[in-house]
């Protein structure tokens, strides 16, 4: 997997990375968002699936940074995100969703297939970007996953999510995982454990066909 942004110390990077965000954002209030009907017309031809090398760090950190707000409870709450962005690029297989009009990250799914007797891959980060959520972009990335997963041998799929995460629980009841643990944490919130047998049913994988 490519390294970091070349040559460039961490904290040049993060600084480099939330100049970029800023600009990211003051170009989404410049130009309005679609509709959200237009995007779901016009989003099967313009969205394309990679994996990393696809885009780079830079976005790829961008994009998880602005995502952060969306998570409950927000990433930066529990983890250092520049830290934790790293550990995904360098050490998580990442599939990308991107919209091929302007390049962007749309939407990401890093996940950990690990070797051994447990034939797991576990998944890590889920994030779609709030202006094309319903459009089927995260059920496509789960797919995507559990085809990469079933082609290098692994057996389930796991995954977290918090108790009140109603859009992933959904997602994943859809895409037929099952729970399998709940667990009380800080602040009075329960963590859910979720797997699914692979392959994955017919009825998971052709939910959308992307
Ligand atoms: C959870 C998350 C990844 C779901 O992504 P998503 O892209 O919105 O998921 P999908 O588009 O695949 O499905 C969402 C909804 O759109 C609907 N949908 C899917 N394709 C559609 C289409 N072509 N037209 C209309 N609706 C569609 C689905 O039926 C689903 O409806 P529901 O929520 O009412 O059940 C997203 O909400 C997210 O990024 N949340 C913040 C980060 C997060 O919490 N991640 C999980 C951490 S554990």
């Amino acid at each position: 997997m490519a390294g970091g942004a070349g040559g460039e110390s961490a904290e040049q990077c993060f600084a480099a990375c939330v100049i970029e965000s800023k600009n990211y954002l003051e170009y989404r209030r410049e130009n309005q968002r679609q509709p959200t009907s237009a995007i779901k017309a016009n989003i099967m031809n313009t969205i394309k699936y990679t994996d990393d090398k696809g885009t780079n760090f830079n976005k790829f950190k961008i994009f998880i940074i602005n995502q952060d707000k969306r998570f409950i409870p927000p990433l930066s709450t529990r983890i250092d995100i520049n830290t934790y962005c790293d550990k995904l690029w360098k050490e998580a297989k990442n599939f990308i969703a991107i919209n091929e009009e302007n390049d962007e990250i749309i939407g990401i799914c890093s996940f950990y297939c690990t070797p051994g007797k447990y034939k797991s891959s576990f998944l890590s980060l889920l994030s779609v970007d709030e202006s094309f959520q319903k459009t089927g972009i995260g059920e496509a990335l789960i797919k995507k996953w559990a085809e990469y997963a079933w082609s290098k041998g692994m057996e389930t799929l796991e995954t977290k999510t918090w108790e009140k995460n109603e859009k992933m629980k959904r997602l994943l009841d859809r895409s037929t995982f099952t729970l399998t643990n709940s667990i009380p944490e800080f602040n009075n919130r329960i963590t859910l454990s979720y797997k699914a047998n692979l392959p994955l049913s017919a009825a998971a994988l052709n939910i959308k066909n992307h």
